[in-house]
């Protein structure tokens, strides 16, 4: 494929340059390797259960951990925190009706207050919602509402190694087939998550996007969009989308709005804020019952769980976030390290999408078998080596265990996902080091049982120790 160069039409330079300067720091965890391996078998080989000074590079998440702006720290002072009618609600309202086109805007906590929202209203039991692939907690909630949750991924993003520019996308072929086999009544909801997050922060391309929209209208369901990495999809979509190089990012993040009825936004990732998100859409007749929703659950329609100085963040963050140099750096660094990696002989998924890159576990530490939780192993030697965290997405999260025997995860993969503005190249070329370290001992990686953990969501309270 490869991409086309991914910088703005002025910028000549090859470097990839941080686009900001530096105003307030904060330390980063050193200790020694022999602390670490304390650490690692105090916390039963759970790098949930670490505390958060003891790591020097943190990407277990991209969520919530973005370096705010001088502009967005200075609009909390200016939050209005009144109960009822806040400016800063109304600031908020007019940002995100500017971006989105859609005119009813109810911000909540995060994202998944979102979903909760919307799928309490339109989920009833025997419905399914169809999406290209549903992230965890928005299955939760579908089905928590009586839903089934259907993913219907274009066929090529189930390939890790296949670098196909938009393994995002739905498989429209497969979404005709089942509105026809399981009747539109009974589908209140068709959903595309862009980027798309369980499946490697693939993007889905506005061809597809477009398709999902005339599938939609043809058969009258409704379409909304997870929105929670809209920029980085949108500018991904300017870089590798035939006929959209000389669009802006903000136009093409305003096209794929527009094709929609609606989205959920978590405004943790794309709008650089540490909490929140928002709901909004177009039909009226969802407003009356979301807001009943909103005031039970999350607060009164105009801050629904936020404080007023979240809203003028968000606010702030939604206007910085298509500036085509930051999202210039941010694909150019995940690039960059994918890069690295692939020299060190590390396998990745293809192409790295926008938000992380995951490694494949299961081709890294081929000898180990998944029963070894693989993927664990390598996060946790990750950690040991270099002091790095990030997450498994494998077996130990995936998988089933009991008494019935073990059913391994569909794929073993440890995601290194990247906060926004917050580390620099050298934080990356250390990785790359890193990487070229463990690359080297591989044969060393031990792998791990399970001591104890619960049935529920095992992975982030789980007791792990060394397989012998
Ligand atoms: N949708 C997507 C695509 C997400 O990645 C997330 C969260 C949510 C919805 C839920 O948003 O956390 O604000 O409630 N993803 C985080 C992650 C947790 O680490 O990928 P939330």
């Amino acid at each position: 494929m490869p991409p086309r160069e991914a910088r703005p039409s002025d910028w000549k330079w090859r470097t990839i340059i941080e686009p900001f300067r530096v105003k307030s720091v904060e330390p980063i965890g050193f200790t020694t390797l022999r602390e670490r391996e304390k650490l690692l078998d105090r916390a039963g080989y759970n790098l949930f259960q670490i505390p958060a000074d003891k790591i020097l590079i943190d990407l277990l998440t991209d969520s919530g951990t973005a370096a705010m702006s001088a502009k967005q720290w200075g609009a909390l002072m200016r939050g209005d925190e009144s109960y009822a009618g806040a400016t800063s609600f109304y600031r908020f309202e007019r940002v995100v009706r500017g971006l989105t086109g859609y005119h009813h805007v109810l911000p909540v906590h995060q994202g998944r207050a979102a979903e909760r929202v919307l799928m309490g209203i339109i989920c009833r039991p025997g419905a399914v919602v169809i999406a290209n692939s549903h992230f965890d907690t928005t299955r939760a909630n579908v089905e928590a509402a009586g839903a089934r949750a259907l993913d219907l991924p274009a066929p090529e993003a189930l390939d890790s190694a296949k670098p196909a520019p938009f393994k995002g996308d739905m498989d429209l072929r497969g979404l005709e087939r089942e509105i026809r086999a399981i009747g539109p009544k009974n589908i209140p909801l068709i959903l595309m998550t862009v980027t798309n997050n369980s499946l490697g922060g693939q993007p889905a391309s506005l061809e597809n996007l477009r398709g999902v929209g005339r599938i939609a209208k043809r058969w009258g369901i409704p379409y909304f969009i997870d929105a929670a990495r809209f920029a980085e999809n949108a500018y991904l979509i300017k870089l590798r989308e035939k006929g959209q190089g000389r669009r802006s990012a903000r136009e093409i993040a305003q096209e794929m709005f527009r094709l929609a009825d609606g989205c959920l936004m978590s405004a943790k990732k794309d709008a650089f804020a540490n909490i929140g998100g928002f709901l909004a859409f177009n039909d009226g007749s969802l407003l009356a019952p979301a807001r009943s929703s909103l005031i039970l659950g999350e607060g009164f329609p105009t801050y629904g769980g936020l404080a007023g100085r979240d809203l003028e963040a968000i606010a702030q963050g939604l206007e910085e976030v298509t500036d085509e140099h930051y999202l210039s750096y941010r694909i150019r660094s995940i690039e960059y390290l994918a890069a690295g990696l692939r020299r060190a002989g590390v396998p990745i998924v293809e192409p790295p999408g926008g938000h992380a890159v995951y490694i494949d576990a299961k081709r890294f530490l081929s000898r180990l078998a998944p029963r070894l939780y693989p993927a664990q192993a390598l996060a946790c030697e990750l950690y040991r080596v270099g002091g790095v965290r990030a997450v498994e997405i494998g077996s130990l999260m995936f998988g089933k265990g009991g008494k019935k025997g073990f059913t391994p995860a569909p794929m073993e993969l440890v995601r290194l996902a990247f906060p926004r503005r917050v580390y620099t190249q050298s934080h990356v070329d250390y990785l790359i080091e890193v990487f070229s370290a463990l690359a080297r001992d591989r044969r060393s990686i031990r792998g791990l049982k399970i001591l104890r953990a619960p049935a529920q969501l095992p992975h982030f309270t789980a007791r792990l120790a060394l397989a012998s």
